[in-house]
């Protein structure tokens, strides 16, 4: 048989091709499956959200926490056992106590004088049928508080009634929530409106509900 030496070539440059194509191949193989997202590690988020920004979720929280600490939502989430009153929350007249259910005690149960609706005139008690404070066992403190401090508490289950971040969310429209924009006669609103507010806690846990450094 004829040697032909340009068959011998032509052979080694199919080996070649053979080669590099089964090396590109297994590289594309391998880089899918790194790829592949079923595979991935999910995170321990209470409610599985996609996006976790600690950034917007820090800066949603000024909003919030400039709301909370707002006269309308401080009034009923005194340090001690006493409400405040007024845009300055001074003690409430008369120290009416928490109570173990945030009713009060005895002869002063908030409902004696907070009835279910504003009364109208000014100094006198706004109104919703449910106006208590937080219950001994949660006191959910805004007065005092760090912004630091009020989001860690918010989301401490311990302390916020076991509360998740589903339910969290749900109080955005709570009554008593509600009510800081009905304040009745003579108080001021607080800060945002309560679209803005909605809007800002939202962000906040959806992206994490992370805490400010102070
Ligand atoms: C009449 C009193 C009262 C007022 C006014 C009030 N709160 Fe509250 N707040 C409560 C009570 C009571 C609870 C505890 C709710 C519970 O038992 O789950 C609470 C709990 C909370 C919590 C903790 C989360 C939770 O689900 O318990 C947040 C946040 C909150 N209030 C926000 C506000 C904001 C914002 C305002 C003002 C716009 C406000 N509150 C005004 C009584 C009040
Ligand atoms: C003896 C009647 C009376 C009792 C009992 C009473 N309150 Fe009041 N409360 C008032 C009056 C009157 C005002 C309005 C004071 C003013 O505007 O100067 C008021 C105002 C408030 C405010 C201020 C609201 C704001 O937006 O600034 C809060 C908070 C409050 N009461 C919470 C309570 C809670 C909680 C209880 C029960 C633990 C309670 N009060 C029991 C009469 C009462």
């Amino acid at each position: 048989m004829k040697h032909d030496p340009s068959k011998g070539i032509r052979y080694l440059i199919y080996v070649k091709t053979l080669t590099l194509l089964s090396v590109m191949i297994f590289i594309i193989a391998a880089a899918a499956s790194a790829f592949r997202t079923d595979d991935m590690p999910v995170e321990p988020i209470k409610l599985g959200f996609a996006a976790k920004d600690s950034i917007a979720s820090v800066k949603a929280f000024e909003t919030v926490y400039k709301t909370l600490m707002s006269p309308r939502c401080m009034n009923c989430h005194p340090a001690g056992d006493v409400p405040l009153q007024g845009d300055d929350s001074h003690l409430h007249a008369m120290a009416p106590k928490r109570g173990v259910d945030g009713k009060g005690v005895y002869a002063m149960k908030c409902s004696n004088c907070h009835q279910d609706t504003n009364t109208p005139g000014i100094h006198t008690p706004p109104g919703n049928p449910e106006w208590h404070l937080p219950p001994a066992a949660m006191r959910m403190v805004f007065q005092g508080k760090s912004a630091h401090e009020l989001a860690r508490q918010l989301v401490d289950k311990k302390q916020n009634g076991n509360k998740d971040f589903k339910k969290l969310i749900e109080h955005a429209d709570d009554g008593l929530v509600l009510a800081g924009w009905n304040p009745g006669e003579g108080r001021t609103l607080p800060p945002v409106s309560h679209a803005e507010f909605k809007r800002a806690w939202l962000t906040w846990i959806e992206n994490g509900a992370y805490a400010p450094k102070k």
